[in-house]
């Protein structure tokens, strides 16, 4: 079996942590009975300056065709004052949309070896596994009308829009309660019920898939700001939490901080499955995004897109153990004390992104 992935590193330290990647997915060809064909292009900034769109059809139409998409991250200071369709995050979202990948796991995972590297407690955050399950191609990020318009008095009026359908909200609701079924089997459902219409129906509608779908798994509705502050007052009574696309952007980094460094976060985003080929869209991405501020100078960490990469193994590949081997490895080298600048601490091993992948490719050498 051969498996097609399109990656795209993008901007940044995309490039950087996806060459790592590239090897780490060598290795896996070469030692555990995997075959990958691989393509690359170009997203984002980079895209851009090529071809003049962050996104081209060509490159759409290579991620359409591929089993699972490895993307690094896009974005930097340079294209910050383009008009909002060339900017370098419409590629992203235009992958989102367009492969219809609603579904956006992000697990925050506190390994034991950087309980002490959180800026939280350690007591507060060690043993911390959480997954955020977010909405990714509705609600404000995508609802019309939006845009920007200049009135009568010269002043300007800007709007976006929120908007979910009980569609939307029923199908992002049933990933949640399933992932939970296989983990703490308790989902917390994040809105604005008490001021935002598409919070009541938000409310309603998981509050119905759970009582005719999924009655053994325990429900909570939580009001964002308040889900805030739980997530650094007492994380671990969360276990799974679904939530729309802006609250989910902005919890999910506020999770990522607990876990030590948001350079230490995959994602997973999902579509539904064809029933009939069984053929999901999926697009895996670590959560940091394209870092300017270190790009270029072999610092990043490579753990997240690594982590992603573990995360396409699980969910596109069905290939469970060898996931389990790459997250045991990244364990591994973590608790021998390798660390790359963002989770540094006194007395351990500093690494650059090809070292922290050099020692990884080792316990994965002495795993195996
Ligand atoms: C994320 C990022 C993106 C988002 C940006 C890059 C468009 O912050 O994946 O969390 O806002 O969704
Ligand atoms: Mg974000």
């Amino acid at each position: 079996m051969t498996y097609n992935l399109l990656l795209l590193p993008g901007d940044g330290i995309g490039p950087e942590v996806m060459i790592e990647t590239r090897r780490v997915l060598g290795w896996f060809s070469q030692n555990r009975n995997l075959s990958f064909a691989i393509e690359e292009d170009l997203v984002g900034g980079i895209s851009y300056e090529t071809h003049g769109v962050p996104a081209t059809d060509q490159m759409m139409a290579k991620a359409k065709a591929a089993d699972a998409v490895l993307f690094g991250a896009v974005g930097g200071p340079q294209w910050d004052k383009l008009p909002f369709e060339k900017r370098a995050e419409r590629g992203l979202l235009r992958l989102r949309k367009d492969l219809e990948l609603f579904a956006n796991l992000r697990p925050a995972l506190c390994f034991d070896a950087l309980k002490d590297a959180s800026s939280l407690k350690p007591e507060i955050v060690s043993g911390l596994d959480l997954l955020i399950v977010r909405e990714l191609t509705g609600g404000v990020y995508f609802g019309e009308p939006r845009g920007i318009s200049t009135l009568g008095d010269g002043s300007r009026r800007a709007v976006d829009t929120q908007v979910y359908t009980t569609g939307e909200v029923q199908r992002i609701a049933r990933v949640a309660f399933e992932l939970a079924r296989l983990r703490g089997k308790k989902v917390a459902s994040v809105e604005k019920s008490n001021v935002m219409h598409t919070g009541i129906l938000w409310r309603e509608e998981v509050q119905k898939v759970h009582d005719t779908e999924f009655p053994d798994v325990a429900l909570t509705h939580i009001l964002a700001d308040n889900c805030a502050m739980q997530l650094v007052r007492n994380p671990k009574s969360l276990d799974v939490i679904v939530t729309d696309n802006l609250f989910g952007d902005i919890l999910s980094d506020e999770a990522a901080q607990l876990t030590g460094s948001i350079g230490m976060l995959p994602s997973a985003s999902l579509g539904a499955k064809d029933p009939k080929t069984g053929r999901q869209p999926a697009l895996y991405e670590p959560v940091h995004g394209s870092a300017p501020d270190i790009a270029g100078q072999g610092l990043a960490n490579p753990i997240a897109c690594l982590l992603s990469l573990a995360m396409c193994l699980r969910y596109s590949f069905q290939r469970v153990e060898d996931a389990r081997l790459l997250e045991q490895a990244v364990e591994h080298v973590l608790a021998e004390g390798y660390r790359t600048g963002d989770i540094m601490q006194p007395g351990m091993t500093k690494a650059g992104t090809a070292e922290m992948t050099n020692a990884i490719l080792k316990a994965l050498d002495k795993a195996a």
